[in-house]
């Protein structure tokens, strides 16, 4: 099987089956990260230039290893040391690179559309780590990947993402992946930190912490962006905690265990507790652990499309 896509711009453009396989694919890769070999030929002879124009600690190591454990040649971009800081444009910047004969590129950067716009005018095969507050499509597929070992099947699981949900390009791309795997979603959070019609795409809104963890599996926690807040959303951190903060007691006091997820960095004992992150029912380790597998096998399955 092989994917429908040459790029990974988003979870929008990509196919219930292309999820699956990927997913699939990625079973096989963490069996790999867990041999005491943790490396495979399989790109060997492709080079991997990994551009990022905006701060990354887990999706920028995550991806330069899974391009070494899969043998590929890496080449690392971050903007703040680049000549980007003299005006070169985005184009311009890429096509230099792609100049030393790189194959994949796999971007972060902070406008939405950067690499929707890139895919129409380079022939490289584009990933996206990240664009703005739009997608970061191998974050959703991590995080599905961890769902799906922590819970089985997804199909008619009810997940709750709470949190920044207006900043968060985690958000969309989870919305999407969970719909398109049959999964209930519903997101929670203020209503300054909702989008307005976020509804339309399928999913439940609510304003109540205690009953959307009461209604979920899963709860996948999402950090408030203070980097992207211009203007005000909430009064004041400590009152977000108050209301919407999950801590031990609010878990204790559940009638089920749920699974507690973050694609990190947290803000601990804003969105969530020391004891909640780092408790029996938090999976947030292992998501980083996954993230690794699953970017091995949207790597390999890019690298594939390409012989075709
Ligand atoms: N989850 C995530 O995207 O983290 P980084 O910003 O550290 O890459």
């Amino acid at each position: 099987m092989q994917l429908s896509t040459k790029h990974l711009l988003g979870i929008k453009y990509i196919t219930r089956d292309d999820i699956n396989l990927i997913l699939d694919t990625a079973v096989q890769f963490k069996e790999v990260i867990n041999r005491p070999i943790k490396k495979v030929p399989s790109l060997r002879d492709v080079t991997v230039a990994n551009l990022f124009f905006e701060n990354s600690t887990r999706t920028r190591i995550s991806f330069e290893l899974a391009e070494k454990r899969l043998s590929a040649d890496t080449v690392n971009f971050s903007a703040s040391s680049s000549s980007v800081k003299k005006g070169e444009t985005l184009l311009d910047t890429v096509n230099n690179i792609l100049s030393m004969k790189v194959d994949m590129v796999v971007m972060r950067h902070p406008a939405p559309g950067a690499h929707v716009f890139l895919a129409r005018h380079i022939d490289a095969n584009i990933i996206n780590a990240g664009d703005g507050t739009h997608e970061h499509p191998t974050q959703a597929l991590l995080d599905a990947y961890s769902m799906r070992e922590a819970v089985g099947d997804l199909e008619g699981k009810n997940v709750a993402i709470f949190g920044d949900i207006l900043h968060s390009r985690v958000a969309l791309s989870n919305i999407f992946c969970l719909r398109k795997l049959g999964a209930n979603v519903k997101v929670c959070g203020p209503p300054t930190l909702i989008p307005r019609h976020i509804g339309s795409l399928g999913i439940g809104v609510s304003h109540n912490l205690k009953e959307t963890l009461e209604w979920c599996d899963i709860a996948n926690v999402l950090r408030i962006q203070l980097e992207r807040q211009d203007i005000k959303y909430i009064p004041s951190l400590r009152e977000y905690a108050q209301y919407f903060g999950i801590n031990k007691k609010v878990l204790d006091g559940l009638k089920k265990d749920i699974v507690i997820m973050h694609p990190g960095p947290i803000n601990r004992g804003v969105e969530l507790t020391s004891d909640v992150a780092d408790s029996r029912q938090s999976i947030i380790l292992q998501q980083v652990e996954n993230g690794v597998a699953v970017r091995m096998a949207v790597l390999y399955l890019l690298a594939e499309q390409r012989k075709t």
